[in-house]
Parts: C-alpha cells; structure tokens; sequence
C-alpha cells in the first residue's frame, strides 16, 4: 500500500466527489428515516493542508484553494462545510464530511486498511457513537457488514487508490455485490480519468453487470490524452437519488471554470432505470 491520500487531499478531484457527496447526503436527509453510510476506503479523516506532504504537491491550491471565495449558490453546502472544518487550514476528507452531515438517526462505517491512517480515524470520532471505525478490507466489508443491521437507507462510497490495474473491474464486481445485498443502497464510485479507453472499458463493464439506473458525473481538466496524469475523474452513481441529475450538472458547471481554461464537466447516463 503506497497510496498516501495526504499528498492529495483537497485537489480537484476530492472537491469534485465531496461537493457530490454532500449533495448525495443531503438528499438523504430530506426524509426522517435514519440512513447508514459505508465508506470502504475512508483515508485519513482530516487533512493538515500545511503538512509536508500537502505541501511538496500543493494540489489543493488549484483545488478546494480555487473554490473558497466563490459564491455560487452550487457550492454553498460544500463550501460552508469546508469552512466550518477550517479550511484552507484543514481539509476533511469523505468520512469527516458525512460524520458532520449525520443526524442521531443515522450512521457512517469507515473502513481503512492502512495501519497508521486508521488510527488517526479512531481518533478523529472516538468521541461519535455513530460513527464505527473498521481497520479492514473495504471490499471485503460489503459482504461482512451489508446489509446494515438498523437501517433501510444508504449510500455505499467505493473510492479506492486505483493503484492496481484490476481496480475498475473490482469496483464493478463490489458494486454489484453491494446492491444483491444492500438493493435499496445508492452506490458512489470514484475513478480517476487518465485516458479515455479504461474508462470505456469501466462504463461498458458497468452496462453489462445487471446494475440498473446508473450515471456518471465527469469533470476533465484537459482533454485525457497523456496516460500518466490524472487528467480529470468521475463519480459513478447506481440508483442516485431524485433530481440528483439536475443537482450534480450544476454544481460541477459552477465548479468546472474555477479549474482552469480546459475544464469541462459532463453528466452521462450509463444504464437506464
Ligand atoms: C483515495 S483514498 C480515500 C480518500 C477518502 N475516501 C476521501 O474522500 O477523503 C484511498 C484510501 O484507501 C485506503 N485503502 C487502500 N486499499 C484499501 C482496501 N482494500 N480497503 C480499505 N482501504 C484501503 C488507502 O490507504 C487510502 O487511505
């Protein structure tokens, strides 16, 4: 495990998915019945943007740094969310986001296999019964902890290192298995956008596993051509939630200008209802 979220935290690609992610649970909240949140590859939890590793790529200056005096009414969820955390002091990445969006009804599974990042989890929520630190196998949790034992609700966030070349097909594969046991679940899926032909390759293997309603919200920053950057990324979304469509289109059109001449953002609907 080489992956080190630190060096990444509040670039463009964790506002991407986190402004999406607040909307997702925001969503979620519209309706009183508690929900429960399985986040299979939850990092760190919160983020030190003057750290040393924030600071060697300084990847959240042309990130979260582009976003913070912006006022579209978009981004207020997420942006007033970041400040509250501290930002541009601290970043929160995804198990912090949901932890402050919980209501006392509802309930977030973290899961971190690396050693040293699971303990700064147990830390950041030893004070949240509910909130459930696991240092485990995130895929190996869909099947031991779904479905949740309290709640009918959910949203299951896949947002693995994609640092082995099977990463896609296990993400397709956990999907599935998450919505047989899970089937009421939304699923999120992040991947990254290097080149185009992997992520046909993931779209085409999402249309023929049996999923059902499934979009992507894509956001590039330049056309995906050179195989070794990350050239933009998408959220994969399995059942999203009413009017989440409309939602996502806009927030990613008011974030998109803010990265850059090149940026374009794109919703695309991989398997009908
Ligand atoms: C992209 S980061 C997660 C970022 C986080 N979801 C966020 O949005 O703030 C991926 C994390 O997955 C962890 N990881 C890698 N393989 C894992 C596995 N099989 N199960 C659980 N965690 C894993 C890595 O240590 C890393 O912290």
């Amino acid at each position: 495990m080489n992956y080190r979220h630190a060096y990444h935290a509040g670039n463009f690609a964790d506002a991407m998915k986190h402004a999406l992610l607040v909307a997702l649970l925001n969503t979620l909240k519209r309706k009183p019945a508690g929900f429960c949140v399985l986040d299979t590859h939850a990092g760190l939890g919160t983020y030190d943007l003057s750290s040393e590793e924030a600071q060697r790529t300084g990847e959240w200056q042309t990130g979260i740094g582009q976003l913070l005096t912006t006022t579209a009414p978009a981004l207020t969820p997420y942006l007033a969310l970041m400040r509250d955390h501290g930002a541009p002091a601290h970043y929160p990445g995804s198990p912090a986001i949901t932890a402050a969006l919980l209501r006392p009804q509802d309930r977030l599974i973290a899961c971190e296999l690396h050693p040293e990042d699971v303990q700064s989890l147990r830390r950041l929520f030893r004070n949240r019964a509910e909130v459930a630190v696991h240092h485990r196998d995130g895929y190996e949790a869909i099947r031991a902890l779904l479905p949740p034992r309290d709640h009918k609700r959910g949203l299951i966030l896949i947002d693995p290192p994609f640092e082995q070349p099977d990463e896609f097909a296990r993400t397709i594969q956990a999907a599935t298995l998450a919505k047989s046991r899970f089937p009421t679940a939304i699923i999120a899926i992040w991947y990254p956008i290097k080149h185009r032909t992997p992520v046909r390759a993931f779209h085409d293997g999402i249309a023929t596993s049996g999923l059902r309603n499934v979009i992507a919200a894509e956001l590039t920053l330049r056309p995906p051509l050179d195989p070794t950057r990350l050239n933009g990324c998408g959220l994969l979304i399995v059942s999203p939630p009413y009017g989440f469509e409309q939602d996502a289109t806009t927030i990613l059109a008011a974030m998109s200008p803010h990265f850059g001449p090149d940026a374009e953002a794109t919703l695309i609907r991989i398997v009908e209802e």
